[in-house]
């Protein structure tokens, strides 16, 4: 019998999915009728949800990963059409401040853990006809002072999804997205108080704006749609054109 498309949606597994830009990747893909499978190391008020530390998969021989990928294996049922590594950890101090734990961390969790989860469903996908989908940063390129962990991993993410799409590109696709200020709660929490910073970092980006989450979701259910077929190895800037601006005093 052929499946109702209806009753066997496509499913896309997020990470991060309880943060500021994961809850709009939930919310925008179901509204374009995919099954989420959310995971976070934070409950969700969901039935499809992992509670998982995604650091767990970092060590391929280890009984925490191959645990973690049973559960995840389990809530997608094999109809995994897309993975977005959407989950982050964010070190902002000065380099001379930066120890151990935060690389460690930072690597695991930025760069490392999309790897293995890419790797843990890379035959689930290519059966779907799917892709995975990074979530990356404008730091990948461009940074600022007190960044130094968080952009390395970003610029090592952007790379890993270029090695990635060119050498499994005829079983899946491996793009990113690479957002500018995207105005979650936290973010906005972080200028209370402060609105001439907020109106600053507004104006400096040149549509005059930071960006929403929902306008992030939007870009990565086309990225992991079918119509975006030929779309392999990009890391899409989504910067209202920050990316772009020459930083002379005029
Ligand atoms: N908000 C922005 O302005 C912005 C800009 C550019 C890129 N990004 C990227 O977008 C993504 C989402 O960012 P956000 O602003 O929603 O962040 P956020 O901090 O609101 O959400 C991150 C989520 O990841 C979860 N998480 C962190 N470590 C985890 C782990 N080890 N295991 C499981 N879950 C874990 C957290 O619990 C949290 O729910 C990140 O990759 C971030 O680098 C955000």
């Amino acid at each position: 019998m052929v499946p109702d498309p209806k009753q066997t949606p496509d499913v896309v597994l997020v990470t991060g999915a309880a943060g500021g830009i994961g809850q709009a990747l939930v919310l925008g893909f179901e509204a374009a009728g995919w099954r989420v499978v959310s995971v976070d190391r934070l409950p969700m008020a969901r039935t499809d949800h992992v509670q998982a530390d995604i650091g767990d998969l970092v060590d391929p021989e280890s009984a925490e990963h191959q645990e973690l990928v049973d559960r995840l294996r389990a809530a997608t049922g094999g109809r995994c059409k897309a993975v977005v590594a959407n989950a982050a950890h964010q070190v902002v101090k000065p380099a001379a401040a930066l120890d151990a734990s935060d690389w460690r961390t930072t690597l695991d969790v930025n760069l490392l853990s999309p790897f293995w989860l890419a790797m843990a469903f890379a035959d689930e996908l290519e059966r779907n006809r799917g892709s995975v989908l990074a979530i990356s940063s404008i730091h990948e390129k461009l940074t600022k002072p007190g960044f130094v962990a968080y952009a390395t991993s970003k610029a090592a993410l952007s790379g890993l999804v270029r090695a990635m799409a060119v050498e499994l590109g005829a079983r899946l696709r491996v793009n990113a997205i690479c957002p500018a200020a995207i105005a979650t709660p936290m973010l906005k929490a972080g200028f209370d108080g402060q609105p001439e910073a907020l109106a600053a970092l507004e104006a400096f980006h040149p549509v005059g704006r930071l960006g929403d989450p929902a306008e992030v979701a939007r870009v990565a259910v086309f990225v992991c749609s079918d119509a975006a077929g030929f779309m392999n190895g990009s890391c899409l800037a989504l910067d209202g054109g920050i990316g772009a601006r020459l930083h002379d005093p005029v």
